[in-house]
């Protein structure tokens, strides 16, 4: 254990390297998630990254990430982490943030950039619309799939269950399409037949107006709404968080 400005610092500094500024402001290195730091367009000499992180502290109440590189003392104060398709240039510096990308128990996973949120719920199998009102519960929605990266990213979380999970999209509404569950839009045509399971959706016996994302097929298909099922639920898709720890 180590204390800085009389604050415990140290408990995971196997895994990262942490910084104390004050009681509130916990910097922690990333080295997990590919971003990107929104710089402020600034840049100074300072001897130590606590010393950086004061600074930016000190100077930008939206201060939530810095880059320090020892070798140089090039201190870079940002602000938001943004995704990006690749990792984080360590010869430029150690990034550090104030917050997780998530909030806890929600695990972040990236395809090509875009990031998500998401926290599966495997054992609890739910109908679709509890599972729908129970990522609402949690101040979360239910997976929505928009991109075929949304595929891959669910699909690599789910692959090792052989289950089908809930997404949210069905056709509840009888409007004539299937809709995302967050915004009552139709699926894009062109999405809908990259998504779907060949021969999918088939509406057998015309009682599947609910969509399950099924990893053994790759791919969605229609089925029955009162099924008990696991789900998927997501936070602010592709979105930093930056929750303070
Ligand atoms: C650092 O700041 C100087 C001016 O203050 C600028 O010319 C330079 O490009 C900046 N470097 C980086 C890496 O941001
Ligand atoms: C993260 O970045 C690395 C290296 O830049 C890249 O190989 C990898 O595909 C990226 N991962 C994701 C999920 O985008
Ligand atoms: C995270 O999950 C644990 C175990 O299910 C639960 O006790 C805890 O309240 C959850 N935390 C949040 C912030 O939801
Ligand atoms: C997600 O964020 C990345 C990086 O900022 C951006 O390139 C991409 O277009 C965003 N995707 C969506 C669906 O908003
Ligand atoms: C889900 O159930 C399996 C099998 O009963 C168990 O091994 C696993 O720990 C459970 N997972 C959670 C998150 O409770
Ligand atoms: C997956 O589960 C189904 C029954 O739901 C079973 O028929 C099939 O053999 C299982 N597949 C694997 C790979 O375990
Ligand atoms: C996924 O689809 C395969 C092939 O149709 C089927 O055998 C399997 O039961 C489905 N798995 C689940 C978990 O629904
Ligand atoms: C669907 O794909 C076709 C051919 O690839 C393209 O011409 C059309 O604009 C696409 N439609 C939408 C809604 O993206
Ligand atoms: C879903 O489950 C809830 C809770 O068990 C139940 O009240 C509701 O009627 C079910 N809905 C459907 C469509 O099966």
């Amino acid at each position: 254990m180590k204390r800085i400005f009389g604050v415990l610092c140290g408990a995971s500094l196997l895994v990262v390297s942490v910084v104390c500024v004050g009681q509130a402001a916990i910097f922690k290195s990333l080295t997990q998630v590919n971003v990107t730091m929104v710089s402020f367009g600034r840049n100074w000499t300072e001897a130590n990254a606590i010393a950086c992180a004061r600074l930016c502290l000190s100077f930008f109440r939206s201060c939530y990430s810095f880059v320090y590189k020892k070798e140089t003392g090039k201190c870079i104060p940002g602000s938001w982490l943004v995704p990006s398709a690749v990792s984080f240039d360590a010869h430029s510096g150690v990034l550090y943030s104030r917050g997780s990308f998530c909030p806890s128990n929600f695990t972040v996973r990236q395809a090509s950039g875009l990031a998500s949120c998401l926290q599966l719920f495997t054992n609890k199998t739910l109908n679709y619309t509890s599972s729908i009102s129970s990522c609402k519960a949690i101040k979360s929605v239910i997976y929505t799939m928009k991109s075929v990266d949304k595929r891959t990213i669910l699909h690599t979380e789910v692959k090792s269950f052989n289950r089908s999970f809930w997404i949210g999209l069905d056709d509840l509404a009888e409007k004539g399409g299937f809709a995302w569950a967050d915004d009552g839009r139709f699926i894009n045509a062109n999405l809908s037949i990259r998504l779907f399971a060949p021969d999918e959706p088939n509406n057998h016996n015309s009682v599947e107006d609910c969509v399950v994302y099924n990893s053994s097929r790759g791919g969605l298909n229609d089925v029955q709404c009162n099924l008990k099922l696991p789900s998927a639920c997501e936070m602010n898709p592709n979105k930093s968080v930056l929750k303070d720890f």
